[in-house]
């Protein structure tokens, strides 16, 4: 596993700079044989980034061979305020021309159990394989002060070991019901980034970054591509807890 960390001295730059690689990649890929497919996280870090591919690279791309999906959502209908779907379509596909049905979105307000069947339904029939697994091109990722990510939590780590596409889990704090994508297609991806910005994440980074002794607490730390690359962008915040 290729593992690279970027520190940025402002959320701002970063998202700008992660916006140019994603357009990049997007370029470079052989869209010919097969669409570019993106999962995306939700949650508040992934705002910026979404509003910059809209406002400065909306028609830099082909959005036609690039397909989103979602690497977690809430289970709530996809107008309300915590929808992923909801909110990346607000700040992003509402300002780029990509066709309906490149946008495949996690039905949240469906049965959690009966939609992550449907999901995984959805993503083995549309993804190529790779070890047997589908396969994405980019995996984008966030991370909670309690070092989960996607919607996998403390103590939900067995979803880095199933057989699974996608699994309903429940948020621990909150008891939101939410659908997940599981650990082995989260590496089985070509390009993981963690997008990871703000001071209350400074203690995380460097638990999962660090000499922490006993990382498995944290989910995110199982995220550990089997061939693809993981890349690591925080901004100075985040990061001023690792030793440089
Ligand atoms: C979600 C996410 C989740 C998120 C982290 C960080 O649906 O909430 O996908 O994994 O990435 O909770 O969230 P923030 O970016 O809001 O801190």
């Amino acid at each position: 596993m290729k593992r690279s960390l970027r520190i940025f001295s402002t959320p701002q730059d970063l998202a700008q700079s992660l916006a140019l690689d994603l357009i990049r990649q997007i370029k470079e890929a052989d869209t010919i044989v097969n669409h570019f497919t993106i999962a995306l996280s939700g949650g508040n870090t992934p705002k910026l980034l979404f509003s910059v591919l809209a406002d400065k690279f909306s028609g830099t791309v082909n959005w036609k061979n690039v397909h989103f999906f979602w690497v977690d959502e809430r289970c709530v209908p996809p107008e309300d305020s915590e929808s992923n779907f909801g909110m990346t379509n607000e700040v992003l596909f509402t300002k780029i021309k990509i066709p309906q049905e490149n946008i495949h979105r996690i039905k949240g307000e469906d049965d959690p159990i009966k939609e992550a069947e449907r999901y995984s339904k959805e993503i083995i029939d549309f993804t190529v394989k790779r070890n047997g697994l589908p396969f994405f091109d980019i995996m984008l990722l966030g991370l909670g002060e309690d070092g989960h990510t996607a919607s996998i939590f403390p103590g939900n780590e067995k979803l880095f070991l199933s057989d699974k596409i996608c699994a309903a889990a429940v948020h621990p704090s909150t008891g939101q019901e939410r659908i997940t994508i599981t650990g082995k297609v989260i590496n089985n991806a070509a390009s993981v980034f963690f997008l990871v910005t703000g001071k209350n994440k400074a203690a995380i980074v460097n638990n999962i970054l660090g000499e922490h002794k006993n990382k498995k607490q944290f989910p995110a730390s199982f995220v550990k591509p089997t061939d693809g690359r993981l890349l690591w962008y925080v901004d100075e915040e985040a990061g001023a807890l690792i030793k440089k």
